[in-house]
């Protein structure tokens, strides 16, 4: 059994921070955010308005089922992608189940793969649907970086912004065109120290001093995960390629993670792919973790640009280090 992209759905928050509201912030300034990272403006969610990460997926559920013209006990499996869960427990995907009015005590749990974790989650539910397990599988990317980000700390608070994208991979039917064609997942944990947030695990639980100090947000390396990023992307593409016997003339669009415009040019360039098979929206959302890679690919068949029977590839990496990548046909 092969599976497919059924629908998309996605929910941005209300509230836009543009570049020149972080001038007022921290030490910085909108040309030097525009021309280091390609971001003009990124989305905050409003706690006061309940807007947390199961609520921004419950939002964009209810539209991929409409788009996959499905209802909520349908769904047999929820993969949801966070490393900013609205608890520690219960699990967001039961949260979710429970928000969608699910009664049919499917399957659900959390990944917290970092930037890579949509993928991560639509390379698991291929697996599932092809093993039988599954049909119909809803995956989230959801994330409120907005609660993890030091906002004194310029260096990191510019690059973020909240939001989420999600698809339900279902059975695909022979003959039928659309299709999974291949997957690559993996991890490098020896570059783990690269992107982290060590305070506020078993480890170290989050003390007074670490909240006086600061210690306990995500920290960056952020040169170091800049050449990580390239190369990595770049890879990705080669071996899911390579699998699906493939070749990068066949591409017809590149969904990648958005952390940086550069890292996306300097990846084509890498792959001597035109810069107009980049989906890029960056500038508007910042780096949405889990969350970039679905908001970018649902946008993208909202506005005509992906169509059903275009060779699409999904690419990302994130803390951990963890990478992934679905070349499929929509
Ligand atoms: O989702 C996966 C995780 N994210 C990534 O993989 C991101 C990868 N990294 C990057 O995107 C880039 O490395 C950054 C955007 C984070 C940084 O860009 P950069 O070109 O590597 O800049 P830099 O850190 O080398 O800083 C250059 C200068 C420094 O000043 P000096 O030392 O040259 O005087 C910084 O202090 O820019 C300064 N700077 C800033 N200036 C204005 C750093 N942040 C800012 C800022 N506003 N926000």
């Amino acid at each position: 059994m092969r599976s497919k992209i059924l629908g998309t759905g996605i929910y941005l928050p209300e509230k836009v921070m543009t570049n020149i509201d972080l001038e007022k912030i921290v030490d910085t300034n909108d040309q030097w955010i525009y021309e280091r990272t390609g971001i003009r403006a990124r989305r905050i969610c409003n706690p006061e308005g309940g807007e947390f990460p199961t609520d921004m997926a419950e939002r964009a559920a209810w539209q991929a089922l409409q788009a996959a013209k499905l209802e909520p006990n349908d769904i047999d499996m929820i993969i949801f992608a966070s490393v900013t869960p609205d608890y520690k427990l219960p699990n967001s995907a039961s949260v979710l189940q429970q928000k969608l009015g699910m009664t049919n005590k499917c399957t659900a749990f959390d990944i917290a793969t970092a930037c890579s974790g949509f993928v991560y989650g639509v390379n698991m539910a291929n697996s599932f649907i092809q093993t039988g397990m599954a049909k119909n599988v809803l995956v989230v990317g959801s994330e409120m970086l907005s609660r993890e980000i030091d906002w004194t700390d310029r260096t990191i608070c510019i690059l973020f912004g909240d939001g989420c994208g999600c698809a339900i991979v279902g059975q695909s039917e022979d003959g039928e065109g659309s299709e999974i064609l291949a997957t690559h997942l993996g991890a490098d944990g020896s570059g783990k120290e690269f992107f982290d947030q060590p305070v506020g695990g078993a480890v170290t639980p989050i003390k007074e001093h670490h909240l006086k100090e600061g210690t306990h947000f995500m920290r960056m390396k952020g040169g170091e995960m800049f050449k990580v990023a390239t190369r990595t992307l770049a890879d990705n593409a080669k071996v899911c390629l390579e699998k699906a016997g493939l070749s990068l003339e066949d591409i017809d669009w590149v969904v990648p993670h958005q952390a940086n415009y550069r890292i996306i040019e300097t990846t084509a360039k890498l792959l001597k792919l035109p810069m107009e098979k980049m989906i890029i929206n960056i500038e508007n959302y910042g780096n949405t973790s889990a969350a970039t890679v679905p908001i970018a690919f649902h946008e993208a068949i909202a506005d005509g640009r992906i169509k059903r029977g275009d060779i699409v590839l999904f690419d990302a990496f994130g803390a951990g280090l963890t990478f992934g990548a679905t070349l499929f046909r929509y």
